[in-house]
């Protein structure tokens, strides 16, 4: 399996490993296929992403699409936020093999997750942000069987 000089750098050296204690929004995903999981923390103030971190419990090409994710939300409004989808991330990093497509959904998704937190907490309305699911299979269930 090849890796791109970009996921290997995300992955040796990942950006925004941590957490936020004051949080405006957290959210957490998991995928029960290989039992990994996500945890994505976002300071959000007037409306933009000021900081953004990740813990996770999850494969080489989770960490490296979290780094490379939470990069690029941040300074982001949060419909901009919206936009970085597991497809862009993976541009981002030139490329991932495959079979580890799906590992770059749980970044999204826990972003997403943490988003909609925040929305919640606020009582507002993100456009276009679904509510989010627990395990990403149930999102992926069809895209996954190849
Ligand atoms: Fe589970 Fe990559 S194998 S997230």
């Amino acid at each position: 399996m090849e890796y791109s000089e970009k996921v290997m750098d995300h992955f040796m050296n990942p950006r925004n490993v941590g957490v936020i204690e004051d949080a405006s929004g957290v959210g957490q995903v998991g995928n029960l296929k290989c039992g990994d999981i996500m945890k994505v923390y976002l300071k959000i103030e007037n409306g933009r992403i000021e900081d953004a971190k990740f813990k996770t419990f999850g494969c080489g090409a989770a960490v490296a699409t979290s780094s490379m994710a939470t990069e690029l939300v941040k300074g982001k409004t949060l419909q901009e936020a919206l936009e970085v989808t597991n497809k862009a991330v993976m541009e981002a990093l030139d490329g991932l093999p495959p079979v580890k497509v799906h590992c770059s959904c749980l970044a999204e998704e826990a972003l997403h997750a943490a988003l909609w937190d925040y929305a919640q907490k606020n009582q507002m309305e993100i456009h276009g942000l679904k509510a989010p699911v627990e395990d990403i299979d149930e999102l992926h269930q069809n895209e996954n069987e190849d």
